[in-house]
């Protein structure tokens, strides 16, 4: 399968960004385990820190094979209408995942806007929720 994986705001920064919510791994380090992790499937990464580059990516996806969507859009999750309103055009699979717990954090991040279209979403296990979201995607579509 052709999975897309889209990481948001601030992500560039993991390793060394509030390691206390976002653990020690960068995003290369989740990257690689993902590739390791499903080595039959086909995945594409894309990180930005721009809310319009998301959602062109999201709406690149329109025009393209892929099968489903994996996405962290961060910051942007709690806010953005924009990419919330660019993945409602999806008419592909979409899990949401979030490294950190969200409900047990800051009452803003109880609220996901883009998380309100997606298929489901997984939070609060580290580098393992896009593991685990990669899985969930699979299980939406089976082959
Ligand atoms: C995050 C949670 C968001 O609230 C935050 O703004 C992020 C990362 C997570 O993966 O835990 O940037 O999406």
């Amino acid at each position: 399968m052709k999975i897309s994986i889209l990481n948001g705001p601030n992500l560039n920064k993991l390793g060394t960004r509030n390691p206390d919510h976002y653990g020690t791994e960068t995003l290369d380090d989740i990257e690689q385990l993902l590739t390791k992790t499903f080595p039959d499937d086909e995945l594409i990464f894309f990180q930005s820190n721009l809310e319009g580059a998301l959602v062109e990516a999201v709406q690149g996806l329109l025009e393209s094979d892929t099968d489903g969507l994996l996405a962290n859009f961060a910051g942007y999750s709690h806010s953005s209408v924009a990419i919330r309103d660019a993945v409602e055009l999806l008419n592909i699979p979409f899990v949401e995942v979030h490294l950190s717990n969200i409900h047990a954090r800051d009452e803003f991040r109880e609220k996901t806007l883009t998380g309100a279209m997606a298929d489901g979403i997984i939070t609060g296990f580290g580098s393992y929720s896009y593991v685990l979201g990669v899985q969930a995607l699979q299980h939406l579509m089976p082959e």
